[in-house]
């Protein structure tokens, strides 16, 4: 598209996304969807058992099996290098139903997946531990980290006039991007091709290449768009190592899409909590005292941890405080990130306490957290690189009419409906990682971008092309950006809400240089208008370039880059982290507020408003941020009232691991919703101002929902979802 001339371009509109007609079109490709010649289809065998191993596999009548290309088990499959935490038949040992420990490839998938079928494997069975709430007493420290304690909690304590002491409880998720995980692998002697769907093409270049003991660079990783990722895609899992295993064993390209069964398990999950809450505080509602003990399930696998009391050390300010994490391993697939993993459980228990202490001391639930407003990050005196949350809920509760509603639970009725308001604090980090990027002014006046990233569905296509134009003062339309390429200059993993705030300076940086580059190129040329000038006199708009001081002498850049040569003008940039980066804490921060109504005879709950603002620094793009925001909320809906895998205690096998019976809200189930953004930038942070969005939307909202859901019908739920039979 790079060389297509101007007038031959497709009409793009970049009030709209950058990627919406090639998506909307079909033309948007898909790791799966890349024609490869030859390719064999794999299909992933799971283990049917929690816990034990393998004690044999029969695939005789498999591999007579009609287009039957390779089998792969623990008994025949390569050797590998280093793994991570990943099951690719290296052993036989079973850790969890679910775990691949056959591998079939095929001429097509109708025939992998039956010659499955025929495999015969027998097990030796082992006694499973499955039952999280029966285990608890076995619960133990996790390896790595996990408390925290500021100042004497028992004499805090000691001095309270309130103290309100409950147990909450969020249940195992997963992860549904509507593109399943997929990767086609190819190679060519010893250096491998893949197209995979994931969130970081780096890691999965480099967890491959050490898996197969190759140079980093032998592997070249393509993911033009990803289909959604929710943390599920942060991760190179098995099915990635394992469809290079079976196109190295088949000789000939593989290509291996999980179906969506296979996503509840092998792909991670986030896992459950329970959390136990202590708040202790003085007459005024000055916190004397958090205590925040979380336990959750983790796996044989790996000691991953869902990080629920963390995010407490640091919302809000308090005398004393005291935060732990405990795990009860279980013969279930490995926990991992999934959407603001710790904030998004945090916010479910602490924002329902704090509503409960609020109510205790009989004080407004803002009041409460304006009181314990930490002005500073309470972990470590910092200051915070920009803060705005009071403004925040001072705009949400101004659009939410939060000052009418009616503070007694269970008053507010309209026919049968019992309608309640809630409100929480939304919160996420903001965290960014070091990007490179090249941009090219094309001799027809065009901007071309590459960087190393990938573009979940969020907007970073879009983001990336307003960022170039910015530096150029064009159309963002006149930009073409080039992402989901390990051949492109290396940019950071898209985790933890850092893709755009690590991305868009890269870029900009680069954007920038490149039209310094062309400034120099103007100044010496004889034939320029802008000759004898000082390059940093100049600046460009409209796809000219003039003197600042003088804006009339001026030349077109395709005239200029026509005299030279016509050959592109090109900078790569790298965009380093702020310098003085330790002497303050970046953290997002969000106000959220809910009217449920619940209807009194069936106690169905609906969702009519969320109003939410935002502190996240200068909002990118209104359509794109506040879309990714919207579905955040969207997601926290789905958290309060529907969302569970429910995991059966014999098998270990998740129940309802499909569409049909894993709820989340359809558009019936979800009101109105409104976002807003104070859109105050924080320099600080980086030079854009911008703080990453993609996970602080989910945060606070469940919360505000359940608080509603008390307001309305006086009855408090702690244990998530808020299905109805529990306001029975
Ligand atoms: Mo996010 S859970 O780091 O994709």
């Amino acid at each position: 598209m790079i060389d297509t001339p101007l007038e031959q371009q497709p009409e793009r509109q970049l009030d709209h996304r950058y990627d919406a007609l090639a998506k909307v079109t079909g033309r948007a490709k898909y790791a799966a969807e890349f024609p490869v010649k030859n390719v064999a289809y794999a299909y992933i065998v799971q283990a049917t058992i929690p816990a034990g191993t393998v004690a044999a596999i029969d695939d005789a009548a498999a591999t007579r099996a009609s287009g039957v290309h390779s089998i792969l088990t623990p008994f025949n499959a390569p050797k590998l290098a280093e793994l991570g935490n990943v099951n690719v038949l290296q052993d036989t040992t079973v850790y969890y139903s679910g775990q691949p420990i056959a591998v079939v490839v095929a001429r097509s998938l109708p025939e992998a997946r039956s010659a499955a079928a025929l495999l015969h494997i027998t097990y030796k069975e082992q006694p499973a531990k499955l039952d999280f709430e029966g285990l608890l007493k076995e619960a133990r420290p996790p390896k790595r980290g996990g408390t925290s304690r500021r100042g004497d909690p028992d004499a805090s304590l000691a001095k309270a006039t309130v103290t309100i002491e409950q147990t909450y409880s969020t249940p195992v998720q997963n992860h549904n991007p509507m593109e399943p995980h997929a990767t086609i692998a190819a190679w060519d002697g010893d250096k491998l091709n893949v197209y995979d769907a994931t969130q970081g093409i780096t890691s999965v270049q480099q967890g491959l290449a050490r898996a197969f003991s190759i140079p980093q660079t032998n592997v070249h990783v393509e993911c033009p768009y990803t289909g959604g990722g929710f943390g599920c895609k942060g991760y190179v899992w098995s099915h990635t190592i394992l469809a290079a295993m079976a196109a190295k064993v088949a000789q000939r390209p593989v290509k291996l899409v999980l179906d969506r069964d296979q996503m509840f398990g092998p792909v991670g999950s986030r896992p459950n909590t329970r959390q136990h809450i202590k708040l202790a505080a003085s007459s005024d509602g000055k916190l004397l005292l958090q205590q925040h003990d979380s336990t959750c399930y983790t796996s044989f696998i790996s000691d991953w941890v869902e990080s629920a009391a963390n995010p407490t050390t640091l919302l809000y300010d308090s005398e004393s405080l005291s935060v732990s994490h405990l795990v009860v391993p279980l013969n279930l697939g490995m926990g991992t990130w999934m959407r603001a993993p710790g904030e998004a459980t945090n916010s479910v228990a602490l924002e329902i306490a704090f509503d409960e202490l609020a109510e205790k001391l009989n004080i407004d639930p803002i009041q409460l957290r304006l009181a314990n407003y930490a002005e500073k990050d309470p972990r470590n005196g910092k200051p915070w690189s920009s803060k705005h949350l009071r403004e925040a809920y001072a705009q949400a509760a101004e659009r939410f009419g939060w000052s009418k509603r009616n503070t007694q639970p269970g008053q507010l009725r309209e026919g049968n409906k019992l309608i309640g308001h809630g409100m929480a604090t939304a919160n996420y980090g903001a965290g960014r990682s070091p990007s490179s990027a090249v941009v090219r002014i094309l001799p027809n006046g065009r901007l071309f971008v590459g960087i190393g990233t990938q573009d979940l569905g969020t907007g970073t296509y879009t983001i990336l092309a307003q960022a170039a134009a910015l530096a150029f003062s064009i159309d963002p339309s006149l930009v073409d950006v080039k992402l989901g390429d390990t051949n492109l200059p290396r940019s950071g993993g898209s985790g933890g809400s850092t893709t755009a705030a690590s991305v868009c300076p890269a870029v900009y940086e680069a954007a920038s240089q490149a039209k310094l580059k062309l400034a120099q190129l103007a100044v010496a040329d004889t034939q320029s208008p802008l000759h004898g000038a000082t390059a940093e006199d100049l600046e460009a708009k409209d796809g000219k370039l003039f003197l600042k001081s003088a804006p009339d002498k001026s030349e077109t850049i395709t005239a200029l880059i026509a005299r030279n040569g016509g050959t592109p003008v090109e900078a790569t940039a790298t965009s380093e982290l702020a310098k003085d980066r330790d002497s303050f804490t970046s953290h997002s921060w969000g106000a959220v507020f809910a009217e449920v109504a619940v209807d009194a005879d069936t106690h169905m709950v609906h969702v009519r408003r969320v109003v939410a603002t935002y502190d996240i620094g200068t909002l990118l793009n209104d359509k794109t941020g506040i879309n990714q925001l919207t579905g955040g909320i969207v997601w926290g809906i789905s958290m309060a009232l529907h969302e569970q895998a429910l995991i059966d205690k014999k098998y270990g096998r998740t129940v309802n691991e499909n569409f049909a019976e894993y709820h989340v809200p359809v558009n019936a189930d979800v009101g109105e919703i409104d976002v807003t953004c104070l859109n105050i930038p924080d320099y600080r942070f980086n030079p854009l101002g911008a703080r990453g969005i993609g996970e602080i939307g989910i945060t606070g909202t469940a919360a505000a929902i359940a608080n509603a859901i008390y307001n309305a019908t006086g009855k408090r739920v702690r244990d998530l979802p808020i299905t109805l039979d529990k306001l029975m």
